[in-house]
């Protein structure tokens, strides 16, 4: 499939996906969404790839969700038709590791898709923020619940009812970016870091993958108990036993990902 909203590469054992409307500073319509999925969904089936990065411009991750796009929809469009968010639940199936990196705005649906990835990596420019009440509506794409799991209730309301933005560093202090660094350095780092995550075992990465979401689906004691079950299950892998074995012997292990 040709893609004409986004840029796709592979970078050995990394996918790499740039959001690419630059005029629109990446506004997330349709289309874009649609492509952003063939591509997740390519990766995932690609066995080479064990970690996937989305990153957009310097100036804009994503400005949201396409207004132009949306302004004149009825009711029916948007329940009936689903036709804003109806692709936007294909990134939440990918069971391998992906990194938001993000720099200059993520807004609206553009930091409901940054929060939809694994962890989000931020340019000391990065502007979070949930500006939908200006528009007369809501964050449709998570943002009113995964936004409040991340960094608590009181800034949630804040940043969805007064529309603030949230900068690089209020965000990592809240526990929204995982980590900050120069815009300049934004891909190198991403990519470095999704380098480090695809040396790893693909089954134990998407085991851990699997077991951090569950935290957030769960009880503590029933994922306790997900979780063991798993870490069990690591040990019918060979990839296990090379690790261990590794250590023991004090050299870099070579797994498999069987
Ligand atoms: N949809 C469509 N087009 C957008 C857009 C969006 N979300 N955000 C920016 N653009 C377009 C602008 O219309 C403009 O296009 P033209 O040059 O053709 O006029 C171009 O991108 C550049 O934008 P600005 O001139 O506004 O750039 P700026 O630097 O002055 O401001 C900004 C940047 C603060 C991000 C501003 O563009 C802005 O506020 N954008 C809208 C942010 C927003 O409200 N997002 C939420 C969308 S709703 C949503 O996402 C719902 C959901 O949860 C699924």
């Amino acid at each position: 499939m040709e893609f004409e909203c986004i840029l796709v590469e592979t970078k050995e054992k990394v996918g790499l996906i740039t959001l690419n409307r630059p005029k629109a500073l990446n506004a997330l319509n349709d289309q874009l969404m649609n492509e952003l999925g063939v591509a997740l969904k390519a990766f995932e089936h690609n066995d080479t790839i064990q970690c996937i990065v989305i990153t957009g411009s310097q100036k804009a991750f994503a400005a949201g969700a396409d207004i132009a796009a949306m302004a004149n929809y009825s009711f029916m469009d948007a329940y009936k038709g689903d036709y804003i968010t109806r692709n936007w639940e294909t990134i939440r199936q990918i069971r391998k590791p992906v990194i938001a990196a993000v720099a200059g705005y993520a807004l609206g649906g553009g930091c409901e898709l940054a929060m939809m990835c694994d962890f989000i990596i931020a340019a000391d420019n990065a502007k979070f923020g949930q500006p939908e009440v200006k528009l007369g509506t809501l964050p449709g794409a998570g943002g009113t619940q995964r936004l409040p799991r991340a960094i608590s209730k009181a800034k949630a309301m804040d940043m969805c009812l007064t529309a603030r933005m949230m900068d690089a560093e209020e965000a990592e202090r809240a526990g929204l970016v995982s980590r900050i660094v120069p815009a300049d350095m934004l891909l190198e780092e991403a990519l470095s870091a999704a380098a480090t995550i695809a040396s790893m075992s693909l089954p134990v990465i998407m085991m851990i993958k699997e077991s951090v979401n569950r935290a957030y689906e769960t009880t503590l004691s029933e994922g306790v108990h997900f979780e063991r079950r798993l870490f069990h299950s690591s040990f019918g892998t060979e990839d296990q036993k090379e690790g261990m074995k590794a250590f023991l012997e004090k050299r870099t292990p070579e797994f498999k990902n069987q």
